[in-house]
């Protein structure tokens, strides 16, 4: 088996941003409630013409040039997202059409929030397995065109945007050590979209009632969230015997400031090692990781060599972790 690198990341938000002062005039909320709660200021959103592959695009082009490499390069993609361009054909093929890399396998992981960390867990495979040397995985995610925006308990809370990293065999010390996946379907009820499916195709009443929007028993999410994440991140470290003493940087999934928090809290890591961008983007679901990666990695945090552990969770629920030195 070979060992499988970050060779570079990339990432993109929408340039439309919403305040706390927006949601203020919507719904019967303040800027306060939500900083509180949730430590959301701002979250960035596409426009209406605005689809998922507009920003997955500048996200993989920023990747590939920090990975030294061109889009005839790739030769696997692999996207975790929910909320593709459109039902079908995936994100991962338009973004394949316009990127230039014809040919190449490619295809969606739908994982909920963690969709990004199971979609590096899949790809990392191809590389270690030898039959694939530059892979693009992207994370990323359109949730506010599945927003209620006069639902105050989740549409404060989302935002859109991408971040893309490129795969290849290791040259240097860089290298996934492990990934970690789990889920529990008999909890998906938490946490779900009903419309827009084969149980509920689209039609004029579930529009009426609402049913293509996202739907969360906040409190609930809340405390899985919090269990799971420490526990995939304990068995992670534990899987590599290693501890939390040995990490440089973790990056959780960016739902909630106190869900973050919590789950750093409990595991011992001091708030000046865990990267956040939920103050400025809001949560985007599967873009959120890679996005907060590749700011770190760009702003010069995140070196060659540290070791980062990145730890999701979301619908189905699903949860999983990454530990890699970058
Ligand atoms: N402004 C003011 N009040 C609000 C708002 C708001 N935006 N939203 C909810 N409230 C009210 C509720 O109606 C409730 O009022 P009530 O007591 O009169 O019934 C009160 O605040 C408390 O509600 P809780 O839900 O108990 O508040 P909580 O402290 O749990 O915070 C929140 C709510 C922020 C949604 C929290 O539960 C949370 O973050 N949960 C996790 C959500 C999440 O991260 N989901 C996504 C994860 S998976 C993914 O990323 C797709």
């Amino acid at each position: 088996m070979h060992k499988v690198s970050i060779k570079g990341t990339g990432s993109y938000v929408p340039e439309r941003v919403l305040d706390n002062a927006y949601f203020a005039k919507l719904v019967d909320t303040t800027d306060e409630w939500i900083i509180s709660r949730t430590g959301i200021k701002e979250r960035r959103v596409v426009e209406p013409n605005q689809a998922l592959t507009d920003m997955a695009l500048p996200a993989a082009e920023r990747a590939l040039e920090m990975a030294g490499v061109t889009a005839g390069d790739i030769d696997l993609i692999v996207f975790g997202t929910v909320t593709p361009d459109m039902l079908t054909p995936s994100a991962s093929c338009i973004l394949q059409k316009r990127l230039g890399a014809n040919g190449v396998a490619a295809f969606d992981v739908g994982a909920g929030c963690p969709g990004f960390i199971y979609a590096l867990s899949v790809a990392q495979k191809f590389v270690a397995d030898g039959s694939r040397k530059c892979v693009l995985v992207i994370g990323g995610e359109v949730i506010s065109k599945w927003t209620d925006y006069q639902d105050r308990g989740t549409c404060v809370l989302f935002g859109d945007g991408a971040g893309a990293v490129v795969l290849g065999p290791s040259d240097g010390e860089g290298e996934i050590l492990s990934t970690h996946l789990r889920a529990d379907g008999r909890l998906w009820d938490l946490l779900y979209v009903a419309g827009g499916g084969s149980r509920q195709p689209p039609t004029h009443e579930s529009l009426d009632a609402g049913l293509h929007y996202l739907r969360m028993a906040g409190h609930e999410v809340f405390k899985h969230a919090v269990r799971y994440m420490t526990e995939i991140a304990l068995e992670a470290l534990e899987h590599n015997r290693m501890t939390i003493d040995d990490l440089d940087w973790f990056i959780p999934h960016q739902a909630n400031i106190r869900i973050m928090e919590a789950v750093a809290d409990r595991l011992g890591i001091p708030a000046e090692k865990v990267i956040v961008i939920v103050d400025k983007y809001g949560n985007f679901s599967s873009g959120t990781i890679p996005t907060a990666f590749d700011e770190a990695v760009r702003d010069g945090r995140i070196k060659r060599g540290d070791l980062v552990l990145m730890d999701a969770f979301g619908a189905g629920f699903t949860w999983g972790s990454v530990l890699l030195r970058f």
